[in-house]
């Protein structure tokens, strides 16, 4: 595990390096501008499983409360799968946007044996919505201005 650690360390150290990949401010723009209401439709698609909101608790899925920038398997009470914990650490351990953007297209090529029964999203624009509309609730469960949540927790190196 260390080992593997280090060696996604050094590729990450070799792009920045080599000037590609580097996470910057236009990155998120896409994101803020993006249908928050539209990504409230596409929730639905998660809401048979996950909550949202001020007295959002855990069903099927853990709830989703300020989950932008929110630690992988962090839920107090939830048991996530083996392989999620084990995901998370590989990807860094904390939800970003970019990473949030690549586990909705599939979430079992990020998380093999993920317990969460969701085939993901094909469209962008559904991930880009649905993840503007999720930034929009700090994590109380209050609805909080999203622009901010994106670009400061969007990812990569800013
Ligand atoms: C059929 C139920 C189900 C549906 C539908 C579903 N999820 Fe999940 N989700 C889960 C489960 C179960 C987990 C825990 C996975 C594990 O531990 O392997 C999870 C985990 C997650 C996590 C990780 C949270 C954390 O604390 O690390 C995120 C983010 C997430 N889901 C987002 C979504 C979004 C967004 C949608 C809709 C586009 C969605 N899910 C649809 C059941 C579901």
């Amino acid at each position: 595990m260390m080992k593997r650690f280090g060696i996604a360390l050094a590729a990450a150290a070799f792009t920045m390096v080599g000037g590609a990949g580097i996470a910057t401010a236009q990155d998120a723009q896409p994101y803020i501008d993006a249908d928050a209401e539209a990504g409230a439709a596409v929730f639905r698609q998660c809401s048979a499983c996950h909550m949202v909101g001020p007295n959002a608790m855990a069903r099927v899925g853990p709830p989703l409360n300020g989950i932008i920038g929110r630690e992988w398997g962090s839920i107090e009470g939830f048991r996530y799968s083996d392989s999620h914990v084990a995901a998370g650490e590989e990807q860094g351990g904390v939800w970003t946007v970019a990473i949030m953007s690549e586990y909705l297209e599939n979430p079992r090529a990020m998380v093999p044996r993920t317990r969460m029964a969701f085939a993901g999203l094909r469209q962008e624009a559904q991930i880009q919505n649905v993840i503007k509309y999720l930034a929009g609730f700090d994590a109380d469960g209050n609805e909080v201005d999203p622009a901010p949540v994106l670009t400061e927790h969007y990812g990569g190196d800013m």
